[in-house]
């Protein structure tokens, strides 16, 4: 089976230096929050550049202790979007506060910053922007509109690590920005993984205090909220290891989107906007009406697929009733993830098109 994301080829490719890094850390016999968590950390940030990261748990740990930081608290709202895994509405909720869904542009498949005006109330006390699929969102027109309302602006990287516009990464441009290093990320760990990153030294500060009991020194809790969320040694160990690998596969993966684009080009579907630097193509995303039918097909075919994502968050029993989201539920309903890592060949990509214009060619007979 060709999978969508092959990591025993992907992290196979570079098994000398993990083994090496991992191997330090088990002889040095620091586990938790270590010199591994504190070089990485200032690795990232010179990456991003940014003033700090802090190394958590997860991705979805960064966004929710983000949203601690900014002291987001039950009855608060949060704008965000609904077409992104349910990530941010879960980190939303942890702190009490309530999703507010902004619908998606239709072409991007990213936040509709139009939509921003009518969907603000007195509640809202932030805004999760999501870089969906590794395309940067509008973060422009997201920040210059948060910044009129004095609403502070949160960037969800974790698709987009190493994605770059006007010379500035994602990460770098909100108040506070969160990552995950979940293994199939474009910059992923052996295991779960996260950070925040952030220009702010007082933001810093508190989640420092924040993914660590609230403690302003050890033993000593000074901040109520806090949480237990680190990152370990061995995975900041792997991931120091792979940051310089970052922008080679970026690269890669804008190349393979670009052959799927060129060589299903006439088929009448939906394809990924052509990728630039602000693109890190973590996920290609079709869309295309006979999706299930494609889908099944190319299971047949021996080509796994996936659909990120098939249920909205509105949309999820656990969610409270609220508006509709026409271009997030159509979205929902026709999109198709092909295979896309950095070590698939030009030849598999081929494969891929190949079966995709049979199922295409049948479908229309
Ligand atoms: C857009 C987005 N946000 C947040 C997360 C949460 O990350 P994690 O799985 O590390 O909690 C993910 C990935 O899983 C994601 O794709």
């Amino acid at each position: 089976m060709l999978l969508i994301n092959d990591l025993a080829r992907h992290n196979g490719a570079l098994d000398a230096e993990l083994r090496t890094a991992i191997d330090r850390v088990l002889q040095r016999g620091y586990y938790i929050l270590g010199p591994e968590n504190q070089a990485f950390e200032a690795e990232f940030a010179q990456y991003l550049g940014v003033t700090g990261t802090v190394a958590v748990g997860n991705g979805t740990d960064a966004l929710e202790l983000a949203l601690r930081t900014l002291q987001v608290s039950p009855g608060d709202e949060v704008l965000t979007v609904a077409n992104a895994g349910m990530y941010a509405s879960t980190a939303i909720r942890a702190v009490g506060a309530v999703p507010r869904y902004v619908d998606i542009e239709s072409q991007s498949m990213q936040l509709d910053v139009r939509l921003l005006d009518a969907a603000v109330t007195p509640r809202t006390r932030a805004l999760v922007l999501t870089h969906l699929y590794g395309r940067m969102a509008d973060v422009e027109g997201a920040l210059a509109w948060a910044r009129r309302r004095d609403i502070p602006l949160i960037e969800d990287c974790a698709q987009a690590h190493g994605a770059m516009r006007d010379g500035r990464r994602a990460g770098s441009w909100g108040d506070l920005a969160a990552f995950s290093f979940y293994p199939t990320k474009n910059l992923g760990a052996l295991g779960d993984g996260g950070a925040v990153a952030s220009n702010d030294v007082a933001l810093l500060e508190r989640l420092r205090s924040l993914r660590q009991y609230g403690w302003s020194g050890k033993y000593h809790v000074g901040l109520a909220g806090g949480r237990n969320s680190r990152l370990d040694e061995l995975q900041a160990a792997v991931l120091r290891a792979k940051l310089p690998c970052l922008d080679g596969w970026n690269a890669r993966r804008r190349e393979i989107v670009q052959r799927y684009r060129a060589g299903l080009v006439d088929l009448g579907w939906q394809l990924p906007l052509p990728p630039g630097e602000d693109d890190v193509a973590h996920l290609c995303v079709m869309r295309l009406a006979a999706r299930d039918a494609v889908r099944g097909a190319l299971a047949e075919a021996g080509i796994a697929t996936e659909i990120h994502y098939p249920i909205p968050d509105h949309l999820q029993s656990v969610a409270a009733p609220g508006t509709a989201l026409p271009e997030t539920e159509r979205a929902a309903l026709s999109i198709l993830t092909l295979p896309c890592f950095p070590e698939l060949a030009d030849t598999e990509v081929d494969q891929v098109i190949a079966a995709c214009r049979a199922v295409a060619a049948e479908l229309q007979a």
